[in-house]
């Protein structure tokens, strides 16, 4: 099994052993020292030269990279479909040749598209990151989501990791669910059959050991961790239940349905929340939630992918 990260890219979770991710994991541990200094930056990726693509829109993924790259002393650069030659009908291929030509170190890419920073990868030299594309993966989310349970629970083994919600258009799912179970974690998924079809799970989900619920009342006291992810109004052509209020009567986690979780279950949600939704705000703000820990661990993890695939071919 690979014990440190090698790889050009990080396009998934799914391609990764334990060991890489853990080896992803201390990195980012030793950074968080310099996220606490009075002056953030140290010089470990001067001269390095990070383009930001991202095709969708962002405010945690795309801020936390290129906070992590500054902190680095990486030089940053953005570009986004609006202020593209893309709207003058250049390709997307086209585009990362052009980009390419001025020597890059790293492409972080966002697309709605799975698999485009996959395809890409295959074309260029460029080491290339996935910060999400469409509903494939998003693997700096599932580290930062790992990290932040090694936080407040000190391990991941056995632990009872419950997924609540729309799974069938969620990136941050799927991510999740290869990094849990590749370290150990049980995962039980719940939400509306619709958003939770269990033909489209076994596909996707083939030798993993994940279990499937429509019960959230009896799913909930036997886990330490709850994550709940956001409704993707933007992913649903179709009407997969009959009405928002409908969808957080029976599915919405608040602070009662929350009376018989364990007392040291800990919240989760990637972000943004759609708050009233999948989330009350009591809970959002309460005790149990640890979603602002998440996006603090995001700087972080983001700084160790970026020291890893930025250094690659360069003496450490
Ligand atoms: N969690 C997450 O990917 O948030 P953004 O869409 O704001 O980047």
């Amino acid at each position: 099994m690979e014990t440190h990260y090698r790889k050009k890219d990080l396009l998934g979770i799914e391609e990764l052993s334990r060991g890489e991710i853990e080896h992803i994991l201390e990195i980012a541990k030793s950074f968080r020292e310099v996220n606490e200094r009075a002056i953030k930056k140290v010089p470990t990726l001067r001269g390095k030269t990070i383009v930001s693509l991202f095709y969708e829109p962002s405010t945690r993924t795309k801020m936390s990279f290129e906070i992590a790259a500054k902190r680095l002393s990486a030089d940053t650069y953005s570009i986004s479909t609006t202020t593209s030659s893309m709207v003058k009908g250049e390709t997307f291929l086209d585009t990362i040749k052009n980009l390419e030509a001025m020597k890059p170190d790293v492409f972080i890419i966002r697309h709605s598209q799975s698999g485009i920073p996959h395809r890409i990868a295959s074309i260029t030299p460029v080491s290339v990151i996935n910060a999400g594309d469409g509903q494939h993966e998003h693997p700096s989310q599932a580290l930062l989501d790992l990290l932040t349970v090694l936080d407040h629970r000190g391990s991941v083994e056995g632990l009872e990791l419950l997924i609540v919600g729309d799974v069938l258009h969620s990136r941050v799912a799927r991510s999740n669910i290869w990094a849990f179970t590749k370290m150990g974690a049980k995962v039980t998924l719940c939400g509306p059959p619709t958003l939770l079809p269990l033909n489209t799970l076994e596909k996707l989900f083939y030798g993993t050991q994940v279990k499937v619920t429509y019960d959230l009342d009896g799913a909930i006291p036997e886990a330490d961790v709850l994550m709940v992810l956001r409704l993707q109004l933007e992913r649903q052509k179709l009407s997969f239940f009959p009405s928002l209020r409908e969808y957080s009567l029976l599915y919405g986690i608040n602070s009662r349905r929350l009376q018989r979780a364990k007392k040291d279950l800990i919240v989760m949600h990637p972000g943004p929340i759609n708050r009233g939704v999948e989330l009350s705000s009591d809970v959002i703000d309460g005790a149990r939630s640890v979603i602002l820990d998440q996006v603090t661990n995001g700087v972080s993890v983001r700084m160790a992918i970026l020291y890893i695939l930025a250094q690659r071919g360069s003496e450490l």
